[in-house]
């Protein structure tokens, strides 16, 4: 892209995700020169004290635009399929965070720290992955380049927030409820009840004091559209599809980031020691491990910040070449705006 001092960018979308986007710019000091923020209606916004204006989205809404950042939801009504291509029309790179395009052949799917140069070859729209897989595919690049990952198993301990301001409004409100006293309506409630108000939850059960081995549909072999995004990301992002991924995906009642465990079994053997001196010299990782200390990554302690943190790095007592990791990391941030805007720094010459 042609190189300037300042670039103009459009945000698309102001829930969970949106509204970290505007904060990532501000913190990264993006080089803005005119920042458009869009949504499906017309409003005025603050976020840490500044005023947005929103305006409603609309074709044109990407004239001038250098950047695109998409964060609105998925799917044939979500803003990227409706607007992407608009916005890839009128010249700006689209950097998506939806599932919408991120299997699409002729779109680059990136974790910058990862295989930040696939950016380069874009045809106007870049996705990003999913914030599970982001997190994931962080921490495991660096011990797969030296010791080559051949198996995967991952447990996810996924934050409300990664459905969504909606599914966090779910956590607050059964929360309340709960510690009133008060029967949540719920699986307990009886099955006609959990029918009928289940279609207006944004999350498949109660939330609050529960965890939920279900995120997205359904599909083939009984896993979630979710989990096999795991692995069909990770196979895309780290150009191979030998390495053999399963998932267990599960929503938990915590506010932000996502925790997972990840189980996986290298080519070469690699002993603990070696893979925290590897990560501690990656970029964007901090290995906080440190038993005898107490010292493992938590959402608490990760929300808000950018990097991936890993902790808990153990050798499998059985098998010789198995390891286990604990990787912590905010969803809304590394796990989506962070991501999209470095996205952005590479293609300005920023992200080194
Ligand atoms: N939450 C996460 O941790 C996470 C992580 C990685 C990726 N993602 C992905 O990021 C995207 C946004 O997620 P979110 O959690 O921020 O969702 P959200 O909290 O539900 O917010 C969605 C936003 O998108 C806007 N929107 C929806 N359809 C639109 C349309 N047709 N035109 C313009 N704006 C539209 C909404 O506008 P109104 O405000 O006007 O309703 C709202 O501001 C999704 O694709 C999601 O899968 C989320």
């Amino acid at each position: 892209m042609k190189k300037k001092s300042r670039y103009n960018v459009a945000v698309v979308g102001v829930g969970a995700v949106g509204v970290e986007m505007l904060r990532t710019l501000k913190e990264h000091k993006f080089p803005i020169d005119k920042l458009r923020v869009f949504a499906r209606s017309k409003r005025k916004i603050e976020v840490d004290g500044i005023k947005y204006q929103v305006d409603e989205i609309c074709a044109d809404a990407f004239r001038d635009m250098d950047f695109a950042l998409f964060a609105g939801t998925e799917g044939e009504k979500g803003a990227a399929v409706m607007y992407a291509r608009e916005a890839k029309k009128y010249g700006a790179i689209v950097i998506d965070n939806g599932a919408d395009f991120r299997m699409k052949k002729d779109v680059p799917l990136v974790v910058p720290e990862v295989n930040a140069s696939d950016a380069r070859r874009h045809q106007g729209i870049i996705a990003n992955p999913n914030c599970s897989t982001i997190q994931m595919v962080t921490a495991i690049a660096p011990i797969h380049w030296k010791a080559k990952i051949k198996r995967i198993i991952a447990v996810t301990y996924q934050a409300s927030s990664g459905a969504g301001r909606s599914a966090l409004n779910q956590l607050w409100q059964e929360s309340e409820q709960m510690l009133k006293g008060r029967d949540v309506i719920s699986a307990f409630a009886g099955p006609e009840l959990y029918k009928k108000r289940r279609n207006d939850l944004a999350l498949p059960a109660q939330i609050a004091f529960n965890v939920i081995p279900h995120i997205g549909g359904f599909g083939e072999f009984g896993y979630t559209s979710e989990e096999w995004k795991m692995v069909e990301e990770t196979h895309k992002i780290l150009h191979t599809n030998k390495i053999k991924i399963s998932a267990t995906c599960v929503r938990v009642p915590v506010l932000n980031s996502h925790a997972e465990a990840i189980y996986l079994e290298t080519q070469k053997h690699i002993s603990p020691d070696q893979v925290r001196k590897i990560l501690r010299q990656a970029k964007g990782i901090i290995v906080k491990d440190d038993v005898s200390g107490c010292v493992y990554p938590m959402p608490i302690e990760t929300s808000g910040r950018d990097e991936v943190f890993v902790g808990r790095i153990r050798k499998d007592p059985f098998i010789r070449n198995g390891l286990w990791l604990w990787v912590v990391s905010d969803n809304l941030k590394k796990g989506a705006a962070t991501n999209a805007v470095q996205i952005a720094e590479y293609l300005i010459g920023k992200f080194k």
